[in-house]
């Protein structure tokens, strides 16, 4: 039970779950804001056991209030795709990415399941996404590169942030090349020999911490 309105809310079992007792008709708005859509029922089919999945109708009210069909519908948290089954049931192109290798396999499972044999034209990649918006890039420590860290640091380290001249700051990829970090300006920074060593081939949250800690 909240209190709604400054009246106490009671909600009642239905057929479809626990719903509260003023309902979407009630509200006085042409589009109110909250939904009735109940939470998936432990027992439910549509319920396949991963921690954080969402409601197909919710996803599918979503899709069919802000895209047509053939539009297409991203979600790049895809977690066991219930935005991907929701659009590919509204005749949405669709595209899911997640970082858990376990998702990937999700979404074959639901649209097979949610499909039937009809299943043929998913493709499944788990290479690496690379960016192709980044025209041609200059050599990570091109002399260019260097002169424009130099001043947008103001000389100092990007790690302990102590002025140093320009030959002993050498340049870091902020995100590393073996996680995918590139050679573009945006991920370079300048870091005393010391900061460099100490980060290695890691993120900065990482240097960060051990900086803290006094190393
Ligand atoms: C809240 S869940 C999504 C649940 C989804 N709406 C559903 O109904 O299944 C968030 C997902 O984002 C993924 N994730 C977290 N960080 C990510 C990243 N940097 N890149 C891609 N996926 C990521 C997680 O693996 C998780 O599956
Ligand atoms: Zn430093």
């Amino acid at each position: 039970m909240k209190r709604w309105k400054g009246r106490k809310q009671r909600k009642v079992m239905t057929d479809d779950g626990w719903k509260a007792t003023s309902t979407e008709a009630d509200s006085q708005t042409p589009c109110p804001d909250w939904w009735e859509i109940s939470i998936i029922n432990p027992n439910a089919r549509e319920r396949i056991g991963y921690p954080t999945q969402k409601p197909i109708k919710l996803l599918e009210r979503i899709i069919a209030a802000s895209s047509n069909p053939g539009d297409v519908v991203l979600d790049p948290f895809a977690g066991c795709a219930t935005t991907c089954v929701a659009a590919d049931r509204l005749d949405r192109q669709w595209a899911g990415i997640d970082l858990s290798p376990i998702a990937g396999e999700l979404v074959l499972k639901r649209l097979r399941d949610d499909r039937g044999p009809l299943f043929d034209d998913v493709i499944h990649r788990t290479d690496r996404p690379l960016r192709t918006d980044l025209g041609s890039i200059l050599r990570y420590n091109a002399p260019a590169n260097r002169k424009a860290l130099y001043g947008e640091q103001s000389g100092n380290c990007g790690g302990c942030g102590h002025h140093f001249e320009a030959r002993h700051l050498e340049v870091d990829h902020i995100i590393p090349r073996s996680k995918g970090g590139t050679d573009h300006l945006a991920n370079l920074q300048l870091l005393c020999s010391s900061c460099n060593r100490l980060k290695g081939d890691r993120g900065m949250e990482y240097l960060r911490v051990k900086l803290q800690l006094g190393n």
